[in-house]
Parts: C-alpha cells; sequence; structure tokens
C-alpha cells in the first residue's frame, strides 16, 4: 500500500510528535513507495549517463578515497548562509549577490557527484537522496530569483528570497545527513576487521582446500572472509563490501592494470585482491585485507595487514 509523505489525518498530537522529531519524516521518506516511478526512471537515466570509467569514478571520489559530494556541497550551503548573515547589515548587497552567485555555480559540481552516488544506492537511501535533491534544486531555484530580484531593485524581495533558500537547503542538508549517518550513504560498511580479530596469527585452513582461481568464502570467528588462492598464493580479503555489504565472495573475477581483482555483484566496484586498493567506485574505502602465509605442514595462516 502507498503511503503519503506526511500524515493526512493524523490527530494534532501526531502532528508535534511529527515536527518534533524532523527523523520521523525522514523515516516515512523511507518508506514512500510512491517517489519509485521517479527513482526508477531518474536512477536509469543517471546510469546511462555515466557508464564505469575514469570520469564516473572522479565523480564517485575514488582518486580522493572518500566520497566527493560531502566536500563540494559545502561551497553552496557556505556561500548562501555568508549571504544571509551579510543582508543583516548596511552597505553589503554586492557582496551578498557575488556570494550567491557563487554558491549557485557551486551547484552543478555537487550535483553531478551527488547524482553518481544517488545512481548506486538503495531503494530506501534513493528516496531520502531523492528529496534531498529537490531541497537543494528548490534553494538554488530561489537564490536565482534572489539574485534576479536584487539586480532589478527589488532587494527586499531578494532577502526574503535568499532566507526561504536558506531554510529550504538547510532541510536539504538534514535529509543529507539522514542519508549519510543513519542510512550510511558513502560510509565504509567493510567489517572493522582490526576491531573483530585478535591479535596474532590464526589458522585458517588447509591450502588444499582452496580451489584454484576461484574466490571462495571462509568464516574466521565474526569475520566473513573472501579468499583467493593462485597457485600456492594466497589472498584474503574481508568479504564485506566497503560500498554497502555487498557479499564480493559472489563477484566476478577480473584483471585490471595486471592484477587480479574482484568485482562486487551488487553495484560492480572493483578491488586488488592481493591488497584491497579501489580500482573502480563507487566504493572509495580500501577493502580490508590480511597478510598470509603458508606453514611447512600446509596450513594458511593470516593477519589483518596494518
Ligand atoms: S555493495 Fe555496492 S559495490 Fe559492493
Amino acid at each position: 500500500m502507498r503511503q503519503s509523505l506526511l500524515p493526512s489525518r493524523r490527530a494534532g498530537k501526531g502532528r508535534k510528535a511529527l515536527l518534533a522529531r524532523p527523523s520521523a519524516v525522514a523515516e516515512r521518506i523511507e518508506r514512500a513507495h510512491s517517489l519509485d516511478p521517479v527513482v526508477h526512471s531518474l536512477s536509469d537515466s543517471v546510469v546511462r549517463a555515466l557508464p564505469a570509467g575514469p570520469r564516473t569514478d572522479a565523480l564517485h571520489g575514488v582518486p580522493f578515497g572518500q566520497p566527493a559530494h560531502p566536500t563540494l556541497v559545502r561551497l553552496p550551503l557556505g556561500c548562501w548562509t555568508s549571504a544571509v548573515l551579510l543582508d543583516l547589515f548596511r552597505g553589503t548587497e554586492r557582496a551578498s549577490a557575488v556570494l550567491i552567485a557563487t554558491g549557485i555555480a557551486g551547484i552543478a559540481p555537487a550535483a553531478a557527484t551527488g547524482l553518481a552516488d544517488w545512481s548506486a544506492l538503495h531503494e530506501d537511501q534513493q528516496r531520502v537522496g531523492l528529496v534531498h535533491a529537490i531541497c537543494q534544486a528548490g534553494a538554488a531555484t530561489l537564490f536565482l530569483g534572489s539574485l534576479a530580484a536584487r539586480a532589478g531593485g527589488r532587494a527586499g524581495y531578494g532577502r526574503a528570497l535568499s532566507v526561504s533558500g536558506l531554510a529550504l537547503a538547510s532541510a536539504g542538508a538534514y535529509f543529507g545527513g539522514h542519508l549519510a549517518l543513519r542510512l550510511g550513504a558513502g560510509t565504509s560498511h567493510a567489517e572493522q576487521v582490526s576491531h573483530l580479530s585478535g591479535l596474532g596469527w590464526h589458522d585458517l585452513c588447509g591450502l588444499g582446500e582452496l580451489p584454484d582461481r576461484r574466490a571462495v568464502r571462509r568464516q574466521l570467528g565474526y569475520l566473513s572472509l573472501l579468499v583467493y588462492r593462485q597457485g600456492s598464493e594466497v589472498s584474503v580479503l574481508s568479504d564485506r563490501c566497503s560500498h554497502l555489504g555487498g557479499p564480493l565472495h559472489q563477484g566476478r573475477i577480473v584483471v585490471e592494470r595486471g592484477a587480479a581483482c574482484v568485482a562486487c555483484p551488487w553495484h560492480g566496484s572493483t578491488f586488488v585482491i592481493a591488497d584491497g586498493t579501489v580500482v573502480h567506485g563507487p566504493a572509495t574505502a580500501r577493502q580490508p585485507s590480511f597478510e598470509t602465509r603458508v606453514t611447512a605442514g600446509g596450513r594458511i595462516e593470516l593477519r589483518p595487514r596494518p
């Protein structure tokens, strides 16, 4: 059954509870299936427009080791906040206009990186991301209107539009925070191997128990591992993909830049099996990896790579 984003006929008490807890609104958006037609069509368009490759990797932030979007959104939000503050003082009209224009110019890179990341999320995350994007697009439109009003000599109206734009951008930032901090978009989902495995070397299994050149899953205490053998060389990665936790042992083995890599079955993030280096996004965080050695008795031992 479809749900509206906000309760239509709730008692006043229920409304007050929602207003008091914006997280309740964000949680309703997570489950708002009415957004799905837009989510699916926009997501398909973004995936078509951004095929896997260096340009898309750069938009995800692969060269920087973390998503680029959170850094880039600081420009428009910082400029617009400063412009609204400057509007409180006399003689700052020109400076405010420059800040608003700079913020609007910063929207394009922020939107491009955000859309790239958004297209490789789960549906509940994408619903929240869509509302986040609509708020920011609305805010940019209001600030554009503010610039036009100021240029046309209607400074008071321009200031009012700026305040409205900042309010909408702040609401959008809240949903962005919910997406990142509550739903984990952009954070590493790989297991914290250094906290989950004891110090020193651990026995895993016999070398002869592993198939050659095929990824398999093995368990080490709480840790789920991808294990890959090439002759007597054994490579081990944490099995939960750092992007959104996909099962890497079910991924394709590919060769990239001369190294054996595993491509995640969920969104295609590709990691060097030997050390977990990210070759292609959307993942930006290195996959935790293990040092291995084979004992004289043919047993494989491993420990987390520092
Ligand atoms: S979970 Fe998304 S690429 Fe692995």
